[in-house]
């Protein structure tokens, strides 16, 4: 038996990704394994959204250069957004690597890896392809044990904001075929799925662009009717698309879970214009509010960009006020990364190194206090988690979220996955709860 090792790094989209990955090779032949040492074929699921997470692509290579000078039948390959960014340029710099796949040719792989096997040429595929074809290739996953799962509804972005690689290396936008998605998450839900997460660089534009098709609302609208089907969420949406149906689907949808996660990434109007975000503080604060009317108990979560280029002080500032009148439940905070190809890479930017990082430090150190705060109401109350299985602390505990997607670890037995049970939060840790399952349960 041949087996493949495989490491992911990055958004989600790229976890689905390498779940596809997982399935075309397992359909030549290749099991996975947890270790490189003994693999026939290693592969890296890259992400290049900032500049540390694309040098630690090659960091990670380099640890599987010794492994391939031992055994060079070995089979390294690079997959995901640096490999669309480099191509051929990998396999230049790389000697030891074998294949560069982009992300519009995952469904290349397995003939690509057998002509390494066969002819041990090395190989790079990174052409973008054309609509029709893209849209014949949306990963339509087998069944599986989990019981929450992700569901890809669209793929690309045409937003081109001036920070942003994606559009770049994900290509334009399109939009799944919503009979293909309602099917798809009705298999799931057939197989045991109780919680699916619906899936795109910008869903809430879902549709938009194709004729004939329904909008995002009425897609939760659908989702939301398929019985059985007991939480929705879907990630990431784009603020300038958060239409009045939308909002209104919070008030309305029993499955959709009380949370979304809605970029802002900065609180300045010259920051948000220069970034190309097509809104302004005051238009995110108006549906934020509009948001929590429909569903006052609604929590939010944002991405936030520290040191923009040109970004000053009172920028900033009009950041942490914005982050205040909020009260997001938590905030992924950004050091600005220059990216090649995007507009902000040429912008001047004279701010110094350790003002931006004294910058980041004073963003997290306010988002950590409203966070503390917003997660601590949850404390010696009864809340509803969906079980999802045994603790990652590997101590016998399971562990499920709540609907707000907070991790909770509790006592229960086995037989409670895939069940939502009432647990009494005890502790409230960093980034997770302690529970103990109610007597009702
Ligand atoms: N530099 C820093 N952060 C970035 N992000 C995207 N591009 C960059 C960049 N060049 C952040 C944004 C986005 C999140 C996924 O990553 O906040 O929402
Ligand atoms: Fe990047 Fe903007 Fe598209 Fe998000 S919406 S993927 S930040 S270009």
């Amino acid at each position: 038996m041949k087996t493949f090792y495989l490491e992911t790094f990055g958004c989600q989209m790229n976890v689905v990704d390498s779940e596809q990955i997982t399935a075309l090779l397992q359909g030549i032949g290749y099991q996975p394994i947890a270790t490189p040492d003994l693999a026939d074929l290693v592969l890296l699921n890259t992400c290049s959204v900032r500049d540390k997470a694309e040098r630690k692509v090659y960091g990670h290579l380099g640890r599987f250069k010794p492994i391939k000078d031992k055994r060079p039948e070995l089979i390294i390959g690079v997959g995901g957004c640096v490999a669309q960014q480099e191509g051929q340029r990998m396999l230049d710099t790389v000697s030891y690597l074998d294949l560069v796949f982009g992300t519009h040719n995952i469904h290349r792989l397995p003939e690509m890896v057998q002509h390494v096997e066969q002819t041990r040429q090395r190989a790079s595929e990174t052409d973008f392809l054309d609509r029709e074809t893209r849209l014949n290739l949306f990963p339509e996953r087998t069944a599986t044990e989990s019981v929450t799962r992700f569901v890809t509804i669209m793929q690309g972005c045409d937003n081109f904001c001036s920070y942003c690689i994606v559009p770049h290396v994900r290509g334009r936008e399109i939009s799944r075929p919503s009979a293909e998605i309602l099917g798809e998450i009705e298999g799931l839900v057939a197989s045991g799925v109780k919680e699916v997460t619906l899936l795109g660089q910008n869903v809430n534009s879902y549709g938009g662009k194709t004729q004939g098709e329904i909008s995002f609302a009425a897609l939760l609208q659908a989702v939301d009717g398929i019985p059985g089907l007991e939480r929705l969420r879907f990630a990431t949406s784009h603020p300038k698309d958060i239409t009045a149906e939308l909002i209104d689907c919070f008030g309305t949808l029993p499955s959709l879970c009380p949370q979304i996660h809605l970029p802002v990434q900065s609180g300045s109007d010259r920051i948000l214009s220069l970034m190309n975000r097509g809104y302004c503080a005051a238009d995110y604060l108006d549906k934020v509010k509009k948001l929590k009317a429909v569903c006052p108990d609604i929590r939010l979560t944002t991405d936030i960009i520290v040191g923009f280029p040109g970004e000053t002080e009172e920028d900033f500032q009009a950041t942490l006020d914005l982050v205040e009148q909020v009260g997001y439940a938590d905030a992924f905070t950004f050091l600005y990364s220059p990216r090649i190809e995007t507009a902000a890479a040429s912008m001047e930017d004279k701010t110094s190194a350790r003002q931006k990082q004294q910058r980041f430090d004073r963003l997290l150190k306010l988002q950590q206090r409203i966070s503390a705060d917003i997660w601590e109401q949850d404390a010696d109350s009864v809340l509803p988690v969906l079980v999802e299985g045994a603790s990652k602390q590997g101590d016998g505990q399971l562990f499920g979220r709540t609907a707000w997607n907070r991790i909770v670890n509790f006592s229960g037995e086995q037989k409670l996955i895939g069940r939502i049970v009432p647990v009494n939060i005890v502790k409230v840790l960093r980034n997770s709860h302690l529970g103990e399952l109610a007597d009702d349960s």
